[in-house]
């Protein structure tokens, strides 16, 4: 689904950026752009980073130490 509308930002992008190894709105915003213009898709970007952040398995997590 879209979360950002303004960037064309979906949940899959942010999951993917955590996978990556984002961890905060900002650096989605660094990356994805998410937030910049409207700022509408903020409380639900903040949602599906926090549960990215919760789920992410990828082999390489930095926050699986
Ligand atoms: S919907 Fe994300 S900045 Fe507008």
């Amino acid at each position: 689904m879209y979360v950002c509308i303004c960037r064309q930002v979906t949940d899959r992008d942010i999951r993917q950026a955590v996978a990556q190894g984002a961890s905060r709105m900002r650096d989605l915003r660094e990356q994805l752009g998410v937030s910049e213009q409207c700022g509408r898709c903020a409380g639900c970007a903040h949602e599906v980073l926090k549960e990215a952040r919760e789920n992410c398995a990828c082999a390489a997590c930095p926050r699986a130490a």
